[in-house]
């Protein structure tokens, strides 16, 4: 006899980051020499995790209705005001001159991913998404029942334009419509960046399928880390603007990452089209999907993004705050890509962001050798191990790139 349904049955959480990370963590505590480079939390050089001070104190003077109440599931127009002034900034006027826009709250960027895939393919249909990429866009995909096919991210160190479109065609051909989720900017896991070119070559390549709906789900989860600062994330996604009524823009907002405010999950969901009658009809799916399945989301984070938005004296303490952490990363990934250079130890493109992904054959058992013979601890990614800069300080990161390249050049 089977208890379990049919469609749950074998369903393993496995190589998981949270797991692996936790092992890692336990670790440490009995051996303080043991390098964690395993999770995509940022902690600080002094080794310690703690969010934004100007997080912290919004989130202390609110009352208790604004922590403790349900919020709707929609969020409201004060989080719709707050997350599109958020996520485009200087470009929000002409996003809106332009496109039917929407938005909701998820919890997480991962609700917002989930949401995006759920309401955008039927069982059995597949999901387009980036090798190596974040684990649990699989988990996203398979737990629905639909299937995913993956493209390579590179061609060279530039990304692989020919590749995806390659892929889409395929799947065009079976299904008559494309789902694709591209993460960018600062990669995870190898901190690459799409150009400006790179992305419009998207958009202009669905332009060309004329009939075909297509959905770009643009999990933009790292953006506020990215070194080149807000003017230029934001500038780049103008390339939204060339897109026609064939395209569905889902924007996939992470408060966790931008506010490190990882556990309180919160993230959010804009929708993009050029049809309105598409962004009401995503809208309204969203919404009932947000209202049956987690119901609303943390009241209290959605209050301190709106706090953060609408007052310019916080939105300035915290842009002096996130200048520190980027500023941190990029002394960090430019230590760590020395090392690798002088010790020839191959790394996928970085631009920014939390990553560093190194390819190598058999991952598993480097990973395992790692931990083993020089108490390193990373996380599994297709074909390669990904080293989470944004949670070792430098005295952590110098010397341990040739400590990898031992380990991958006589496991892998
Ligand atoms: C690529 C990517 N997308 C989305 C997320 C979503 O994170 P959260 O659900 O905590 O916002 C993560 C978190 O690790 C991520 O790495």
């Amino acid at each position: 006899m089977r208890i379990i349904a049919k469609h749950a049955a074998g369903k393993v959480l496995k190589s998981d980051g949270f797991q692996i990370s936790a092992d890692a963590k336990l670790a440490k505590k009995k051996n303080p020499e043991i390098i964690d480079g395993t999770l995509g939390t940022f902690y600080f050089e002094d080794g310690s995790f703690r969010t934004f001070q100007t997080v912290h104190d919004v989130m202390s003077k609110l009352k208790d209705e604004d922590v403790y109440l349900y919020s709707t599931s929609d969020g409201g127009p004060a989080f719709k005001e707050a997350l599109l002034n958020w996520t485009f900034k200087h470009i929000r006027k002409e996003i809106e001159e332009n496109f039917s826009v929407a938005a909701i709250p998820t919890p997480g960027g991962t609700g917002a991913l989930t949401s995006a895939v759920f309401n955008s393919l039927d069982p059995g249909e597949t999901l387009l998404i980036p090798s190596p990429c974040w684990g649990p866009y699989v988990g996203i995909a398979t737990n629905r029942a639909f299937k995913i096919e993956k493209f390579f991210m590179f061609d060279g160190d530039k990304f692989n334009l020919q590749g995806f479109i390659e892929k889409c065609e395929k799947i065009i051909a079976l299904q008559g419509k494309v789902v694709a989720i591209i993460n960018d900017p600062c990669n995870n896991p190898t901190g690459y960046t799409m150009t400006k070119e790179e992305l419009a070559g998207i958009i202009e390549y669905f332009n060309s399928k004329k009939d075909i709906p297509c959905v770009l789900i643009y999990d933009c989860a790292y953006m506020d880390m990215a070194v080149e600062g807000f003017k230029e994330t934001r500038e780049k996604m103008r390339v939204f603007l060339k897109a026609n009524e064939n395209i569905l823009i889902s924007i996939a907002f992470s408060a966790s990452k931008t506010f490190f405010i990882y556990g309180q999950r919160l993230g959010g969901q804009i929708l993009l089209s050029k049809n309105k009658e598409t962004v009401t009809e995503y809208f309204n799916a969203s919404n009932y999907t947000a209202r049956n399945t987690w119901s609303n989301c943390n009241k209290g984070m959605i209050r301190v993004l709106e706090e953060i938005t609408k007052t310019p004296a916080l939105q300035e303490e915290y842009d002096k705050e996130l200048a520190g952490v980027v500023d941190s990363l990029d002394k960090r990934s430019k230590l760590f890509m020395k090392e690798a250079k002088e010790v020839n130890l191959k790394a996928y493109p970085y631009q920014g962001g939390f990553f560093i992904t190194l390819p190598c054959n058999n991952n598993m058992v480097v990973l395992e050798k790692l931990v083993q013979e020089e108490n390193v601890y990373l996380l599994p990614f297709d074909d390669s191990v990904r080293v989470a800069i944004c949670s070792l300080p430098l005295k952590d990161i110098k010397g341990l790139a040739i400590k990898i390249k031992r380990v991958i050049e006589k496991y892998s």
